[in-house]
């Protein structure tokens, strides 16, 4: 048979495949994101997320050196904070010695390039494990009172050395709010990456289960988006662009990589993806099982998120990735 194109050709081998290939993933890619608790000397398994851990401070400085040496730059900072501080007023959230605070202080201590993200939201400070402040008459979520007591939360991420502050709460007007607090308060090399694009999302799961952060009540369908909605998506993203964003993000990722590439295809600034916490779950459960291949599934997934237009991936995986590819 006589053709006049065999596309087989560039699959051949796998040095041809690698040749070819259109995504690569590096170590560069990844934000890791990782979970602090009070205490000393102990780490404790999240049972929802085997093989994830929530640790106190000294160990999560060794966690990060071993981090940096893998060649991860970036991690998301999610501290689970003591019920006692909890109230409707998330007012721990910005107490400058409070766990985030001395955190982000102790790694840029420790290891200086490292690049410090860090969540911004009131849920892990919430009586009520709402992202915000809570009108106890009506259970809505109050947007301005919110972002007011949000932006004081950025601030002091931003004077205790964050590079990044991750807003992933959904109120409006957030992005413009902490835009003019950090040009205000001297804090002109504090970056934001918007959680821009974030949908209600039950992959979630086990991550409140980290942070002991489920709502008390109700669900947080009246600021994260729902998931039937792709324009809404962009409506929100060009938004909190044009608010101050440095980096926006689609969470979560494998569910939603048709936003991903709308997103991709509609910005000029940076993507990012959250491939989150029931994500991981779920690959972690079907290799257990014995059904799915971790490693491969793992590669694929990722690849899979980059591939529809992520420049950055937060991922649980980022760690063996990074092992697995130096
Ligand atoms: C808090 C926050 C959540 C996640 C990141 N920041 C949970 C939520 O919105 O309920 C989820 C991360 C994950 O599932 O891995 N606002």
């Amino acid at each position: 048979m006589y053709l006049q194109r065999r596309n087989r050709i560039t699959r051949r081998t796998a040095a041809i495949r690698s040749l070819v290939a259109e995504t690569v993933l590096t170590p560069n890619d990844f934000i890791l994101p990782i979970f602090i608790q009070e205490g000393k000397d102990s780490i404790h398994e999240i049972a929802s997320m085997p093989g994830y851990y929530r640790r106190t401070l000294d160990k999560t400085i060794q966690e990060v050196r071993e981090l940096w040496s893998l060649g991860i730059k970036s991690v998301l900072l999610f501290v689970k904070s003591d019920d006692s501080t909890k109230d409707n007023t998330g007012k721990e959230s910005w107490n400058p010695d409070g766990l985030m605070q001395r955190t982000i202080k102790a790694i840029k201590d420790a290891v200086p390039e490292m690049i410090v993200m860090t969540d911004v939201a009131l849920d892990p400070y919430s009586e009520y494990g709402h992202d915000g402040i809570v009108d106890v008459k009506t259970g809505y979520i109050l947007n301005d009172e919110t972002v007011e007591a949000l932006t004081k939360m950025s601030l002091s991420h931003a004077e205790a050395g964050a590079d990044f502050i991750a807003p992933s709460d959904m109120m409006d007007g957030r992005i413009g709010a902490f835009r003019k607090a950090l040009e205000e308060n001297g804090h002109t090399g504090v970056g934001i990456l918007s959680y821009s694009a974030k949908y209600a999302s039950c992959f979630y799961g086990p991550f409140r289960d980290a942070l002991d952060s489920a709502p008390g009540f109700g669900d947080k369908k009246t600021y994260q988006m729902d998931y039937a909605n792709r324009i809404e998506a962009l409506n929100e993203t060009l938004q909190d662009i044009e608010q101050g964003a440095d980096i926006v993000m689609v969470k979560p990722a494998m569910a939603y990589l048709d936003i991903i590439r709308e997103i991709k295809n509609a910005v000029t600034v940076p993507v990012s993806a959250y491939h989150v916490s029931g994500e991981y779950a779920m690959i972690k459960a079907a290799a257990k099982m014995g059904w799915l291949d971790e490693q491969k599934t793992v590669l694929e997934s990722l690849t899979s998120i980059k591939r529809a237009g992520a420049d950055l991936i937060a991922t649980y995986f980022a760690k063996d990735v990074a092992q697995l590819l130096g």
